[in-house]
């Protein structure tokens, strides 16, 4: 079987039912694609009247701002004579122009107007459930179709610099970020923290992790708070510095087995934070530079991991991976069916989601 038709063969609107196990690409086993709030672009990178198709679990949606400044994201295809949305549809006002006939479509979907003044007819698009979410735009998914029953809630960056962001195109699976919250052995001998330790707490869409450690000396505290499989709020700490940073990671699955990361950083100096605004405020785009640069680089030592690792869904797992195995407790909830092994037999005494 051809790459080409194991894709072909995951697409949600062709699946049966979950199948956790059915397909490997290049050994990797490829998984279903989560439920919850996924990122699809930065909120500053859609202007007023812009149009961009972004890819999204498979598919590819259309997301447009009107000129009131609200975000849509909808599926590309007119429901006249199927011309794309996304290539050369154009905003009118609050509506989204179809670039074949003109048909326009209002921000609740229905087509509201026809070329010639023709009556327009009984059609709509198909419309995703959008919101903008600390700075990026941010689209419901449900294998089901089921409506949220959670929100993103807003980080406070009060005090903070402007954020500053970035986006890689990436292989794996989107949960890597969102584990890797909970995965404190790796902060160690991946990230070169010394003196790790975590705990953590479980709610019904979130988890929470608290990891106290030293990098290079300098003690600090972060609190990583993933909801659902496609956001994090990460809050970094360094008491002895008076340097708070504040990261918003949303990963968002694309296509099988390919994923695109996309974070923000702001940070809060007390020391800058007390200068006045004409001082603070050029030292502060300085500063968020070279922190965001920093961060980068110290999440970048995990991308050759995660686009190149396979998801053990029975790991033997180590005494330190206790929120770990939470973490794979808790987050197969957004996983449409419960993984099975490759044989479809439990492995590791029966217990799918072990203890450590
Ligand atoms: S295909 Fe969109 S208006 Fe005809
Ligand atoms: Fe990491």
């Amino acid at each position: 079987m051809t790459n080409a038709a194991v894709v072909r063969d995951l697409r949600p609107a062709e699946r049966s039912g979950p199948r956790a196990s059915d397909a490997l690409i290049r050994g990797r086993r490829v998984l279903p694609f989560p439920d919850g709030w996924f990122g699809v672009c930065f909120g500053h990178e859609l202007k007023r009247g812009d149009v961009r198709t972004v890819p999204f679990m498979g598919q590819e949606l259309v997301v447009y701002r009107t000129h009131a400044g609200e975000a849509f994201a909808v599926e590309p295809f007119c429901p006249h004579l199927g011309a794309h949305l996304g290539h050369g549809g154009k905003v009118d006002g609050d509506n989204l122009v179809c670039p074949f006939h003109g048909l326009a479509f209002a921000p609740d979907s229905t087509c509201v107007r026809a070329c010639g003044g023709q009556k327009p007819p009984h059609a709509t698009l198909t419309r995703r459930l959008a919101q903008e979410r600390n700075g990026m735009v941010v689209v419901w998914h449900h294998h089901a179709g089921q409506a949220p029953e959670w929100e993103i809630p807003d980080a406070d960056t009060q005090g903070f610099s402007k954020p500053r962001g970035s986006s890689f195109d990436l292989e794996g699976y989107p949960h890597d970020v969102t584990e890797n919250s909970f995965d404190l052995a790796h902060f160690a001998w991946l990230h070169g923290f010394t003196d790790v330790a975590m705990h953590h707490e479980t709610g019904p869409q979130w988890m929470e992790s608290h990891l106290t450690g030293r990098w290079h000396g300098v003690e600090i505290k972060i609190r990583l708070i993933a909801h659902g499989l496609g956001y994090v709020l990460g809050e970094s700490d360094v008491a002895s510095l008076g340097v708070k940073v504040t990261t918003c990671a949303f990963p968002t699955p694309t296509a099988p087995l390919k994923w695109t990361f996309r974070w923000t950083d702001a940070v809060r100096v007390a020391r800058v934070s007390a200068l006045p605004a004409a001082l603070s405020r050029p030292l502060y785009a300085l500063i968020i530079k070279l922190a965001h640069k920093w961060f980068v680089h110290v999440v970048a030592a995990d991308f050759p991991i995660w686009s190149n690792r396979r998801h053990v869904e029975y790991p033997k797992l180590m005494t330190g991976d206790a929120a770990l195995a939470a973490f794979r407790r808790w987050s197969a909830q957004f996983y449409p069916g419960a993984p099975v092994s490759d044989n479809g037999l439990q492995e590791n005494g029966g217990d799918p989601w072990p203890r450590a």
